[in-house]
């Protein structure tokens, strides 16, 4: 087999077998593929596309290219969740301590920021001490005892995705529906969960830019799921504007601390719920209902910050932060963006904000930076609100004054104004 013939049948639009998937990622993970090559077959597939059975395998394979992890060992239905990323997406801060104290166990491997979106494993460490890199025999034996855990993803967990990943990044071939759904779903596969619930973003601060593309990549994802044994279940939610009003990794813990408390914004404790709720239903505790009330419950008992604080004690981290936010990571400067005008927010184009945080100090502009966890955004105002001239939209976060201007630049092409009140989408 040579791999210039798999390109150029795929430049022709024609349908690539099985074993010329397995080739190509078994040759490629071996580095017997050189990226050039690698890339030229991405772009192929992102413009040609790929049918669902050649996405499926293309899952399989990925998946079995690493380690595939038993938790067998843990008692009871194991769920996992993924989001395709957005930006102030902390649900599974919220969602993995509700779902771990109505007493389903939470075994949740996460990734780091790609792109303008940020990662659950990077704003876990923005808790002074929190250790996401642990054991795969210390996160299995979290599980078992206290019923949660989330540490990155190891080396070995489906590594053709880590290197197709990063080659996608810089290669502009991310936003493919085949690609997409066989990178999320070959790890989620390899995790071991049984059953996994999909967060599918749609909107400016998604990769899927709008509905129809959505709905089809959140289908793709749970068939798959479905037809390797797991039973899976997505919903698509608004990334239009950012969830919640915190944007920056310890902005974004004290936010989820909060939803925790019953005290969230209204949008992230609508997705958070609704998502466990939805886990809950897939683990057979009941109907929707009936779930959605465990987890009230859960929050308004406090069992859900207990589950929280259990973790973060487990994994090493300072359990105070929890009542007192001084001990995160403290920004040197703090600057309040205001209006130029008057009107209300008709539209944020949010992977712009995303990047606007990176500026910041956020995210990563290389592999190799590394994370300022104080830095961010915190909004006061957001789509469909009513501002005044030199009202505060929001306040910046950063220990780089140089970069104040670049990103309130960015704002300022992210926050679009309107005379009248936009209609809010749900
Ligand atoms: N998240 C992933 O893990 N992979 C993608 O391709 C996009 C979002």
């Amino acid at each position: 087999m040579r791999m210039y013939d798999i390109i150029e049948k795929k430049r022709d639009g024609f349908e690539l077998s099985i074993e010329e998937i397995e080739y190509f990622i078994t040759e490629y993970c071996n580095d017997r593929i050189p990226d050039y090559q690698a890339s030229a077959l991405l772009m192929a597939i992102f413009l040609r596309g790929m049918n669902e059975r050649e996405t499926a395998d293309l899952t399989n394979v990925m998946a079995h290219s690493g380690d595939m992890i038993d938790l067998s060992d843990i008692p009871g239905i194991k769920v996992d969740k993924h989001s395709t990323g957005g930006v102030g997406d902390k649900t599974t801060l919220v969602l993995a301590p509700i779902v771990a104290a109505c007493g389903v166990p939470v075994a949740k491997m996460s990734g780091r920021g790609l792109g303008h979106t940020g990662g659950t494993i990077d704003k876990l460490e923005a808790i002074p001490g929190f250790n996401t890199s642990i054991s795969r025999e210390d996160f299995i034996k979290n599980v078992k005892e206290i019923g949660i855990s989330i540490a990155g993803q190891t080396g070995n967990l489906a590594p053709a995705d880590k290197k197709l990943y990063a080659l996608r990044d810089v290669t502009a071939t991310v936003n493919n529906i085949s690609l997409i759904a066989s990178s999320i779903m070959s790890k989620k596969l390899a995790s071991g969960a049984d059953r996994i619930i999909l967060d599918v973003k749609t909107g400016s601060g998604a990769f899927m830019k709008n509905l129809e593309d959505s709905v089809k990549l959140a289908k793709e994802m749970v068939k798959i799921g479905e037809n390797t044994g797991r039973r899976t279940a997505a919903i698509v939610t608004d990334m239009d504007i950012p969830l919640g009003f915190a944007v920056g990794n310890s902005l974004e813990i004290i936010e989820a601390i909060e939803t925790l408390q019953n005290r969230g914004p209204k949008d992230l404790m609508e997705v958070s719920f609704e998502l466990a709720a939805r886990m809950l239903e897939l683990c057979e505790l009941g109907t929707f209902d009936k779930c959605m009330n465990m987890v009230l419950k859960a929050v308004e008992s406090g069992k859900a910050i207990s589950k929280f604080a259990e973790m973060v004690e487990r994994q090493g981290g300072n359990t105070d932060i929890i009542n007192d936010y001084s001990l995160f990571p403290q920004a040197e400067y703090k600057y309040d963006y205001v209006s130029q005008k008057a009107g209300y927010i008709e539209a944020m184009k949010t992977d712009t904000i995303g990047v606007a945080s990176l500026e910041l100090g956020a995210g990563r502009e290389t592999k190799e930076s590394s994370i300022d966890y104080a830095a961010g955004i915190l909004f006061k105002k957001k789509t469909g609100d009513r501002v005044e001239k030199g009202e505060v939209i929001a306040t910046l976060y950063t220990n780089k004054e140089e970069k104040i201007q670049s990103a309130c630049s960015l704002l300022d092409r992210a926050i679009c104004f309107s005379e009248e009140k936009p209609q809010l989408k749900p």
